[in-house]
């Protein structure tokens, strides 16, 4: 498994890789590390439709509106790396913070709609730094597809959204929510739960799954102890962002 920590050494690999129909096939799953079988189901399904695999690994400052936040995102690297050693990913793409944003963040990817609403009322600029950094990996990544999770359902949308309107030269491959086996989707947030916390959350996706509309979902979870963000109906899924304690969970699922 090669690791790149510099734009300049994944792009003299990447040049060796050719373009277009004659070069290899690269599938790129962008992550912040904490890595868990929800990313594993991504780098999977990248190693499917691909030659070559390659994972990010970073925790992109932009992106949180909250200092605490960031602060507490777990860091978990050599565990990172060993995971993604044992699942044979090609390559690993692990910037720091200069080396992607040498304008400190002076250029930036913004989106006026979609990203106004559900998560983004409640962490303003969130999706602005979200898809600044993927467009920035993008391009230095060069893949063919990406892989996202439906998890992070606006976010998936979002980037859609943004390679569409770009015109950007990939596939974006959405993949389904992995979940433990109680139902609680699977994130890296979970880690910070508390025992007590860890046993309430698998309510929320129950709740989304059994309430028979979104303000039932709503009062459902309220009485559950959930402190709710929204929960909203789109598009055949039933959205939610709750909190138990500082920690902040979000769930989807398809409905009707
Ligand atoms: P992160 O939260 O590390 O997630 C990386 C990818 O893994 C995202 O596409 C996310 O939807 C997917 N994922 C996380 N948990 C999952 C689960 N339980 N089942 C399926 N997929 C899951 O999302 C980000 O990082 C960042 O915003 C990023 C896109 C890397 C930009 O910084």
């Amino acid at each position: 498994m090669n690791i790149y920590t510099d734009v300049a050494g994944w792009s003299v690999f990447r040049d060796s890789l050719g373009r277009g129909a004659a070069g290899s096939s690269i599938g790129f799953v962008p992550t912040m590390g904490a890595l868990h079988a929800g990313h594993l189901s991504l780098v999977n399904s990248s190693q499917r439709d691909n030659d070559i695999t390659v994972v990010s690994i970073f925790v992109n400052p932009t992106q949180f509106n909250q200092a605490a936040d960031l602060e507490h995102y777990p860091r978990t690297t050599a565990a990172d790396l060993a995971f993604l050693q044992a699942g044979n990913t090609d390559a690993v793409f692990m910037p720091d913070a200069a080396s992607l944003y040498p304008d400190a963040y002076a250029f930036r990817v913004s989106e006026s709609a979609f990203s106004q609403r559900l998560c983004g009322t409640h962490r303003p600029g969130h999706f602005d730094g979200v898809l600044t950094v993927v467009m920035k990996l993008f391009n230095i990544i060069r893949p063919t597809r990406a892989y996202f999770g439906e998890k992070d359902y606006q976010q998936l949308q979002l980037v859609r959204g943004m390679a569409d309107a770009f015109f950007l030269p990939l596939s974006i491959v959405a993949c389904p929510t992995v979940r433990e086996p109680d139902g609680l989707a699977m994130s890296s947030r979970n880690a910070r739960l508390d025992a007590q916390q860890r046993a309430q959350a698998p309510g929320l996706f129950r709740a989304l799954q059994s309430a028979g509309s979104a303000t039932q979902a709503r009062e459902a979870l309220q009485q559950l102890g959930f402190d709710v963000d929204y929960v909203e109906d789109l598009d055949g899924r039933r959205l939610a962002a709750v909190r138990l304690g500082d920690v902040r969970l979000i769930d989807n699922v398809a409905i009707g």
